[in-house]
């Protein structure tokens, strides 16, 4: 009796531990697909943000741009504007700190917001890179227009080029 006893708690603890693994590596899947809706929340959160250069107005994109959008502009969170000097430039050698977040946003036309690009400063994101960062490209509608699980594969070559500040390239192109 002891022994059918225990072979049935066996049972029930392995039971429960091939559930713990089902549970886990569903987690897993469904991560990449949370994080793109927690940037893109984090995104149209506007408040306690400063503006580039302290000014809220549309700028033309750049040469350099590879986003496809005409217009931009670009706001930092209260921890990334300690990175910024007054005139709201991003501090040459600035490493922005945890929980930086940097949030461009692109427009089709001066009315229109179209998509947003984030840099979110996040080490311990599975999806971060070498930096912290955590890349987030999501259209205004919450489209993922690239996921943040290529951990920014389609960014950082060109977000490395010469002048860039922590992979940021805002004070090249609008010096
Ligand atoms: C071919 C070059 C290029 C690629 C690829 C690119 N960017 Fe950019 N990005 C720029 C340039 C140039 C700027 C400066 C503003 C502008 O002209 O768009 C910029 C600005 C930004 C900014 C504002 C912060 C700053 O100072 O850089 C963010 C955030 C951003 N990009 C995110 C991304 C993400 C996310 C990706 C990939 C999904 C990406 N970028 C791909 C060139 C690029």
């Amino acid at each position: 009796m002891t022994n059918k006893f225990n072979f049935h708690h066996y049972k029930l603890f392995t039971f429960s531990i091939l559930l713990s693994f089902a549970f886990i590596s569903c987690k897993k899947n469904k991560a990449g697909k949370e994080l793109d809706q927690e940037l893109y929340e984090m995104a149209q959160e506007t408040s306690g943000f400063t503006w580039y250069k302290n000014s809220d107005a549309l700028l033309e994109k750049s040469a350099g741009s590879g986003h496809p959008m005409p217009y931009l502009r670009t706001r930092y969170n209260a921890t990334a504007a300690n990175f910024l000097d007054e005139e709201g430039k991003v501090i040459p050698g600035t490493i922005f700190s945890e929980g930086s977040l940097i949030v461009k946003e692109l427009y089709d036309d001066p009315e229109t917001i179209s998509r947003y690009a984030l840099f979110y400063k996040d080490s311990d994101n599975e999806y971060s890179d070498e930096l912290g960062w955590v890349y987030g490209y999501v259209e205004a509608n919450g489209d993922v227009a690239s996921p943040s699980k290529n951990k920014g594969g389609s960014c950082i070559d060109c977000h490395s080029q010469s002048g860039n500040i922590d992979r940021t390239l805002m004070n090249n192109f609008y010096p």
